[in-house]
């Protein structure tokens, strides 16, 4: 079974922990699990060929390498394990107040985000022969800069009470963190492929929005109001629309508002 994080490469900077992978990928065989972490990336990748901010040293930024023995339909399983891992850790960081998951991977803290994940999957024919996920998690970084919408971090969101046990000095414990979160993500591998109900519902209980009536876009002259009603097995986003329409979308095609 694949044991996330016993190979650890870490790199006080680099352009990318998910390109850094990727590199690494196309030359040799990396052992499963392995992790690749760096204290500041000079071309953070996000999703939709965003770029991912993350001030140098205040934040983790890592990148884990699976061969998950699942088809290419089934891909949003890893989605769900790997954010549903990040909302635990974060939940448990962050008591009492409501730490969801945007669809498909944002880990949000109230209306603010946390946490984006980047999951890049190569396939073949009928196989995932590998899979990078990307993972970045705001810890330390209390101001960011004014262009990104919404963000927020777990020393603006937890209480010492909550991360002592993670506490370095004044401020959370980057490595701390990743352990604690290696061992969500070793929890929440297990359930790939024989356990996808208990993922799905699991999943569900922390999608964001869902049963409130949001705005959503959908292109630039095209906004419609709905609620959303679930993910599909195939990941894609499940909208009963105001108009009594129903409507199934995939990442990328639809934008919250
Ligand atoms: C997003 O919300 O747009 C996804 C952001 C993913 C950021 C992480 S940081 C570690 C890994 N390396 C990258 O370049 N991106 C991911």
């Amino acid at each position: 079974m694949t044991e996330i994080g016993t190979v650890l490469y870490h790199f006080p900077v680099l352009d990318s922990t998910n390109a850094c992978a990727a590199r690494l990928l196309s030359k040799i065989r990396l052992k499963p699990g392995t992790m690749i972490t760096a204290d500041y990336q000079t071309a953070g990748r996000g999703q939709i060929h965003r770029g991912w901010h993350s001030a140098p040293g205040l934040n983790l930024c890592l990148s884990c390498i699976l061969y998950p023995d699942i088809r290419p339909h089934e891909q949003f399983q890893i989605s769900m394990v790997v954010s549903l891992a990040v909302q635990e850790l974060v939940a448990e960081l962050c008591k009492n107040k409501p730490v969801t998951i945007k669809w498909p991977n944002d880990i949000y803290v109230g209306d603010k985000k946390i946490a984006g994940i980047l999951i890049q999957n190569s396939i073949k024919g009928t196989e995932i022969t590998s899979c990078i996920a990307g993972i970045g998690l705001n810890v330390n970084e209390t101001d960011f800069p004014p262009e990104l919408p919404n963000p927020t971090s777990l020393k603006l969101e937890s209480t010492e009470s909550h991360y002592r046990h993670l506490q370095l000095d004044d401020s959370i414990d980057i490595n701390a963190v990743c352990e604690a979160l290696t061992e969500k993500l070793n929890h929440r591998l297990t359930f790939l492929q024989s356990r996808t109900i208990q993922l799905q519902n699991d999943y569900q209980q922390v999608l964001y929005r869902q049963g409130t009536l949001s705005c959503f876009k959908l292109s630039q002259n095209d906004r419609r109001t709905g609620t959303i009603q679930s993910v599909d097995d195939l990941g894609r986003l499940q909208i009963l629309w105001e108009t009594g329409e129903p409507g199934a979308y995939q990442h990328g095609e639809i934008e919250y508002v």
